[in-house]
């Protein structure tokens, strides 16, 4: 395992983020709806409108069966109604043609109504323990900034790179709580104003902070 993976699994445990609603379990439905929330909303806002609407729509049964309305309704003040809408469908395909049953691998998850890559690695990792990199924007920030990856990260060459640099980073063991680890770290420590590197726990070897560049990595965009 590399000395980033280790070292982030420890971490985790004691700093990482704890207690989480859909930490509960392994129930698939309720870390999709989670991690679907948690796409462009962040945590403390999400947890109230996670526990309403698993409250309502305990399974996805239920949810397949709501009307949208009541679905659209529950989201109210989240924003991105296309995640409602998608969450919605994606219930209704699951049930009606997969049987019922969520998927368990990242592509059969990634072949569902607005489920990209990333979230259905960390759905397929959380639930299922399945050996899936993600790569949301936390963690394109954690890796070009620990690895010194310079270049705009919405570029395709540079993107299939921190694909990589993701993958190869994996661990064998515990790809759950390194998982977290890389959110919990891009959202609490390696934040993108202002990060607190004094409490991270791989910045011994973090190539921005050792070169200076932690403020202008992740490149921005072009102009
Ligand atoms: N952002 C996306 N998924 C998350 C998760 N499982 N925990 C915290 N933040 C997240």
């Amino acid at each position: 395992m590399s000395r980033f993976a280790k070292t982030l699994i420890t971490w985790q445990k004691s700093a990482g983020r704890h207690g989480l609603p859909w930490q509960e379990n392994r129930d698939p439905y309720r870390i999709w709806l989670s991690e679907v929330m948690l796409q462009q909303t962040q945590v403390d806002t999400v947890i109230p409108y996670f526990q309403r609407f698993v409250e309502r729509f305990p399974d996805l049964a239920t949810l397949a069966a709501a009307p949208l309305d009541a679905v659209l309704g529950l989201w109210s003040g989240l924003g991105y109604y296309a995640r409602a809408r998608n969450l919605h469908r994606c219930a209704q395909v699951i049930v009606e043609e997969l049987g019922g049953s969520f998927p368990e691998t990242p592509d059969a998850i990634a072949a569902l109504p607005g489920i990209g890559r990333s979230t259905a690695a960390a759905i397929a990792a959380f639930s299922f323990g399945a050996h899936s990199a993600i790569l949301d924007g936390n963690v394109k920030r954690v890796l070009c900034r620990h690895q010194g990856i310079t270049g705009f990260p919405g570029e395709r060459a540079v993107e299939q790179k921190l694909w990589a640099l993701a993958e190869a980073l994996l661990p064998k063991r515990d790809v759950d709580i390194y998982t977290q680890a890389m959110m919990d770290l891009g959202a609490t420590v390696c934040t993108r104003s202002r990060p607190a590197c004094a409490a991270c726990p791989v910045a011994a070897d973090c190539v921005a902070r050792a070169q200076g560049l932690t403020d202008s990595l992740p490149t921005p965009r072009p102009k």
